[in-house]
């Protein structure tokens, strides 16, 4: 295959993988790190100086904790070795797999996705970490449509065990099989989706929270009582409004807003609520404030 590597193998018949990840926010940081846990080679890129040294600090802690635990098969130096973190998008020419995670925006996406293919070899791997957005219209921002596809990681990335691998309309075959493969190297459990806005997770998993949200606001039970009910009554790990901090309220409206304007159904509508929240910058865990405050 032409973008085998020489040298140690990594994945199974593969050799060890040069990875760019593009966007070091909470899910291009998780996805490196996985990548670089199975000896690839991974760079590590954003414009944000901020956003890379967070990514630094976050690795590590998770590394560590992973390490405790004896989930690491290396030391984590060794593993962090094999991550670079860069401003310079350059230092990812030649790489066998891109995997863009920059913000929920199609504009934002479709530079970075231009800018990606102006590097990138003709037979590189391109993949989006997109929540939602349709995965044939970002195809059209990059010089191979046929080498592009989706590959949806889940925060905690190397902690979840699910990757939604979506198939754009032309996404061949042989590329999805690559990507499970991959997705099953990386110690992951992938599911397939045809490429519908936000896939199977978020197109079930956003009306969950929208409801959750129209039950506060109509003043039906307190924050606490709508979690309790999911984490106790369902065996869900978060209640939907502990998860939608956990996700990041503005990673959450955008989300939405992307299922509303597609589908253009209600049942995606983005309460007010929310709103306002994303509006005052509460968004979440990561502000220390969103439907709680931590
Ligand atoms: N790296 C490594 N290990 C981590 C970690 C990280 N970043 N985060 C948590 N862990 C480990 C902890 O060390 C701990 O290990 P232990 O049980 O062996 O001690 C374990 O995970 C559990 O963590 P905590 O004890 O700190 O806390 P919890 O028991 O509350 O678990 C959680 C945290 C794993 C995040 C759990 O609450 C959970 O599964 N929540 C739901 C997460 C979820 O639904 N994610 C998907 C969001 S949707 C998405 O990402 C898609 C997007 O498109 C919106």
């Amino acid at each position: 295959m032409p973008w085998r590597r020489r040298g140690a193998l990594s994945f199974p018949g593969d050799g060890i993988l040069k990875v760019t990840v593009v966007g070091a926010g909470t899910m291009g940081r998780g996805i490196a790190q996985v990548f670089a846990q199975v000896g690839n080679e991974v760079v590590l890129t954003d414009v944000y100086e901020k956003a890379l040294s967070l990514a630094r600090d976050s690795i590590n802690t998770s590394l560590s904790k992973l390490a405790k635990k004896g989930e690491l098969k290396e030391n984590p130096d060794t593993v962090m070795s094999r991550i670079k973190i860069t401003g310079k998008l350059e230092e990812g020419a030649d790489s066998d797999i891109y995997v863009e995670a920059v913000i929920e925006k199609v504009e934002t996406k479709r530079d970075v996705l231009q800018s990606i293919s102006g590097i990138a070899k003709p037979d590189s791997i391109i993949a989006t970490n997109t929540s939602s957005i349709s995965i044939t219209q970002l195809s059209a921002f990059v010089k191979f449509p046929e080498r592009f596809i989706g590959l949806h990681f889940f925060n905690p990335v190397p902690v979840m065990k699910l990757v939604e691998i979506v198939r754009g309309e032309r996404t061949p075959d042989s590329l999805v099989r690559k990507c499970f493969e991959i997705a099953k190297a990386l110690g992951k459990d992938p599911v397939i989706s045809q490429d519908f806005p936000g896939f199977i997770s978020n197109r079930v998993l956003m009306p969950l929270i929208r409801e959750a949200i129209l039950v506060l606001e109509e003043g039906i039970a307190t924050k606490n009582d709508i979690d309790k009910t999911l984490r106790l009554g369902m065996n869900h790990p978060m209640g939907p409004l502990e998860l939608a901090d956990f996700i990041g309220l503005d990673v959450t409206l955008d989300i939405m807003e992307v299922l509303y304007h597609e589908y253009g159904d209600p049942r995606f509508k983005p309460p007010i609520t929310l709103r306002n929240l994303v509006n005052s910058g509460k968004l979440g865990r990561k502000t220390s404030e969103g439907f709680y405050k931590y």
